[in-house]
């Protein structure tokens, strides 16, 4: 579904990202480790084309290299920002119309819409409430409800655990898994939680100073005694 070539990419004159190569087949869930400051943020932006990038982004036979952001968004790629990027100021309702701006059917946008309240009552029940005075929980769900409206065939998280209870945590992988599991969407996952991401990941790369150093299944890196020292629990 995805192959990305040499990306490479940085702020200003330094590059952060250093040609780095992976891979995303479709219908799995691959999981992006990595430190702090590691350019895991900066890879998804830049396949989302929030920045510019060279290498090659093939993305279903397509080449994005000439796509601008929103013409990503159409093709099925979605992006959900570290820090959810929910507008604050927007009610529930106005982010989850803003998640299907790709999409011209105003019936299917409003099937959609009931669809996602259905899945997570608790926005339902927010739907006129401000963006901004949700909870952190509630906020990470309306980012996933967000991006769900542009009907993705790949979804991308960034760090949707950050600074959630374990709890709540849980309750946005299981919803994550079920989007895989039943509903075959592909998913990418940058977390620092890579206990529970490797438990749900088909596939998984370290990343470290903007290069790929690790590849794998799942299974493999939890038992690479490298990654466990650095990224897991054990
Ligand atoms: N807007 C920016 N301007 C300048 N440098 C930046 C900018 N954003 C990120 N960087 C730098 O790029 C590097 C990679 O940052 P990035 O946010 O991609 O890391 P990350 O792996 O997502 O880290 P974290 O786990 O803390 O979110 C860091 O050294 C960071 O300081
Ligand atoms: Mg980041």
């Amino acid at each position: 579904m995805l192959k990305v070539q040499g990306l490479s990419a940085g702020y200003g004159a330094a590059d952060v990202l250093h040609g780095v190569d992976f891979s995303v087949e479709q219908g799995t869930v691959v999981a992006l480790l990595g430190s702090n400051g590691a350019g895991k943020t900066t890879i998804l932006r830049a396949l989302s084309g929030l920045m510019p990038a060279r290498g090659t982004i093939d993305f279903r036979g397509q080449d994005l290299g000439k796509s601008n952001a929103g013409q990503r968004v159409a093709l099925g790629l979605a992006h959900i920002p570290q820090g959810r990027g929910t507008f604050g100021e927007f009610t529930v309702e106005d982010n989850l119309a803003a998640g299907a701006y790709t999409i011209g059917d105003r019936r299917q946008i409003a099937q959609d819409m009931e669809r996602w309240y259905t899945a997570f009552p608790r926005l339902a029940e927010r739907r006129r409430q401000q963006a901004g005075s949700l909870s952190g929980g509630e906020q990470q769900m309306l980012a996933l409800a967000r991006a769900l409206m542009s009907r993705p065939k790949l979804l991308m998280c960034d760090e949707p655990s950050l600074g959630l209870a374990p709890a709540i945590t849980q309750e946005i992988f299981e919803i994550f898994k079920t989007l895989n599991r039943e509903l075959g969407m592909t998913l990418l996952v940058v977390e620092q939680n890579a206990d529970l991401t490797l438990q749900f990941a088909h596939r998984a790369y370290v990343l470290e100073s903007g290069a790929i150093t690790v590849s794998g299944t799942a299974q493999d890196l939890r038992g690479n005694e490298a990654v466990q020292q650095s990224y897991l629990g054990v």
